[in-house]
């Protein structure tokens, strides 16, 4: 049985799910948050130690504003609501990407990180404003800055993720097959699921099934 200490999560579909039950992408949204909490628990079920979330990307600034507010406006009541209990279940909350955000946002998001960063349970990545292509940029200017040689353990070492282990498994809902920015260099070897559910219909069992044919892969990293 394969080892798997994290899940990375492409969240896709909740404005097509929002429109087609309840003529608004902004319900599809809030429907989307309760398969997060879903999801949470049963992470925390299997023992899985990294879930990494994609919530919002570098591209995502490009929709309508109404729609953008929603969504921060989402994030800000779930960390206000959310962060004691999660700092009680042993939950530690990083955050990818860059804080650009309202300052009652960036200041939350902070206070959130700081609060449960001795937590060792679980920890939970949420990639808002992330782009991996520009976290890459990042990277390399640090090491050029630093004078330091360009090698595959530098680099990792530079990026957001560092001390974090490479996704074992990367999954998509939303019936799309692309990466979209998405953690580029740490998904190299990761075995990925292309999902046809849209995110807020994904369930326990659907993620279950993704989780056991995944142990029951053989992992070759290259070998034979
Ligand atoms: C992609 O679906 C999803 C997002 C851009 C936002 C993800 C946000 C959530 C799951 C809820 C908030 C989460 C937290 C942690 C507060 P889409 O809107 O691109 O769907 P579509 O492809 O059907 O348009």
């Amino acid at each position: 049985m394969n080892p798997l200490n994290h899940v990375a999560i492409i969240m896709d579909g909740n404005g097509r799910w929002g429109l087609k039950y309840k003529n608004s992408r902004n319900a599809g949204h809030k429907a989307g948050l309760n398969t997060v909490e879903k999801i949470i628990k049963e992470t925390i079920k299997n023992k899985i130690k990294y879930l990494t979330l994609f919530a919002f990307s570098t591209e995502n600034w490009k929709r309508p504003k109404k729609e953008i507010n929603y969504l921060f406006t989402l994030l800000e009541n779930f960390l206000t609501n959310r962060i004691n209990d999660l700092h009680k279940q042993n939950i530690k909350l990083k955050i990818l990407g860059s804080k650009k955000f309202s300052p009652k946002l960036n200041k939350l998001l902070y206070f959130s990180e700081k609060k449960t960063s001795k937590n060792d349970k679980l920890q939970i990545n949420l990639a808002i404003n992330y782009g991996s292509k520009s976290e890459l940029i990042d990277a390399f200017k640090k090491i050029k800055k630093n004078q330091s040689t360009i090698t595959e353990k530098n680099l990792s070492k530079n990026l957001q993720t560092k001390n974090i282990p490479d996704p074992d498994i990367l999954i998509r809902t939303g019936n799309t097959k692309r990466l979209s920015n998405f953690l580029l260099w740490q998904i190299a070897y990761a075995e990925i699921f292309f999902e046809k559910k849209l995110w807020p219909a994904f369930s326990e069992k659907d993620y279950n099934k993704i989780i056991k044919e995944y142990q029951n892969i053989k992992r070759n990293f290259g070998k034979i």
